[in-house]
């Protein structure tokens, strides 16, 4: 449903139901909220070690293949960070706290301070609780989390552990960051079910994740585990539409499967230079969300950006749903 329409409607509605409304919503939002959910619990290393048969290769004692799988981990979770999984974006580049959404009506939802400083709230956490917030939307106290986990859930044990690693190398940043709390029309949003958390849009829980992720190589299989961080607004089949929940002036998602006549039409270069520079053939540049996107993207590297490609010209042409 188009986002305008639904708040006309909700509007319209808050308007007819009144104050009583107003506190069935309230009520229910915090039954929502308020939920313990339960999922499975993983274990990982943190690091990932090194290859034994690199070990043997490299001749390398203990110490020396601990620091090298360190510095391999926290290198390839900076580039994880930086080109695809964006959470400096709302928990701040030194990771101390940040700014999802900041708006009286709909609420402020900060990302917290996931440093080991004061109000730091990481300090206990196992790899479990890791794979809890990140891939399932879990606090740790079981509590659904206002976090978009449904974005990182294709996430391999190996990225989300080398993400860790970077993040616990972060210096530590003292700040308290204050829960979540809704607005008016957030209220009135997650008692409708027009604000869905990230726990209840994952389908399935107790599916197994990926140890590794696939091989990095310009095959259409590493780009199709690149691309589960562009589902969340072009959608599963990738055929674009209405981005669920976002800000009513959004323009729709692009439709990324090779239709001719639009995105079926773009040549590789073109590809990249939309991935790196937000501009399209036609010149115009891509506007929000997708300009902020392409600021991951485009430090993604050439087989990355080709193993994308060949994962977008494999899949089927599809029409835009909606
Ligand atoms: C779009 C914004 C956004 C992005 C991107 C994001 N987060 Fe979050 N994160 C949040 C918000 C908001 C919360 C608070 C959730 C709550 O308390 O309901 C949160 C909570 C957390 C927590 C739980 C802290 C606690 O209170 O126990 C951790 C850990 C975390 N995020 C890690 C990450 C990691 C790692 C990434 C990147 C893979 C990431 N986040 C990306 C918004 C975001
Ligand atoms: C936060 C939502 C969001 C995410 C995540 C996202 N996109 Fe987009 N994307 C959009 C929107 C909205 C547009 C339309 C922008 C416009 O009209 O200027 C768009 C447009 C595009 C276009 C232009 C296509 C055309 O025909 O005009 C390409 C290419 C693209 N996205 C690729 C990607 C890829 C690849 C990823 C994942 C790495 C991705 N996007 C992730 C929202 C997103």
């Amino acid at each position: 449903m188009n986002t305008l329409k639904i708040l006309g409607t909700l509007l319209a509605t808050l308007v007819l139901l009144g104050a009583g409304g107003f506190v069935w919503a309230r009520g229910k939002s915090n039954e929502i909220l308020d939920r313990r959910l339960d999922v499975h619990r993983v274990d990982f290393p943190v690091p990932f070690p090194l290859d034994p048969a690199e070990i043997e290769r490299a001749g390398f004692t203990p110490a020396q293949s601990d620091s090298a799988a360190l510095a391999r981990a926290m290198e390839r979770g900076r580039h994880l960070v930086d080109s695809r999984f964006a959470c400096t974006e709302c928990h701040g580049e030194d990771f101390g706290g940040g700014v999802m959404v900041d708006d009286p009506m709909i609420g402020t939802l900060l990302g917290p301070n996931i440093t080991s400083g004061a109000g730091g709230r990481v300090v206990s956490y196992t790899p479990s609780d890791w794979d809890r917030i990140v891939r399932h939307g879990l606090l740790p106290d079981g509590r659904p989390g206002a976090m978009p986990a449904q974005d990182f859930q294709g996430m391999s044990d190996q990225e989300l552990s080398d993400i860790v690693v970077l993040i616990r190398s972060a210096p530590p940043v003292d700040a308290e960051v204050e829960a979540p709390t809704l607005g008016p029309l957030g209220t009135v949003l997650m008692a409708t079910g027009q604000i869905v958390l990230a726990y209840d849009e994952i389908t399935d829980h107790e599916r197994g994740h990926a140890t590794l992720p696939p091989v990095t190589e310009a095959s259409a299989e590493f780009g199709a585990h690149l691309a589960t961080v562009c589902t969340g607004c072009h959608k599963a089949d990738l055929s674009g539409g209405k981005v669920g929940g976002g800000d009513p002036s959004w323009p729709a998602a692009a439709n990324l499967t090779p239709v001719a006549g639009a995105f079926g039409d773009w040549t590789y270069q073109q590809f990249v230079t939309a991935m790196t520079e937000g501009t399209r053939p036609d010149g115009r540049a891509l506007v929000a969300p997708m300009d902020a996107v392409v600021g991951y993207t485009s430090n993604m590297t050439e087989t990355e950006r080709q193993a994308l490609w060949a994962y977008l010209r494999s899949i089927p042409a599809q029409a835009t749903e909606g």
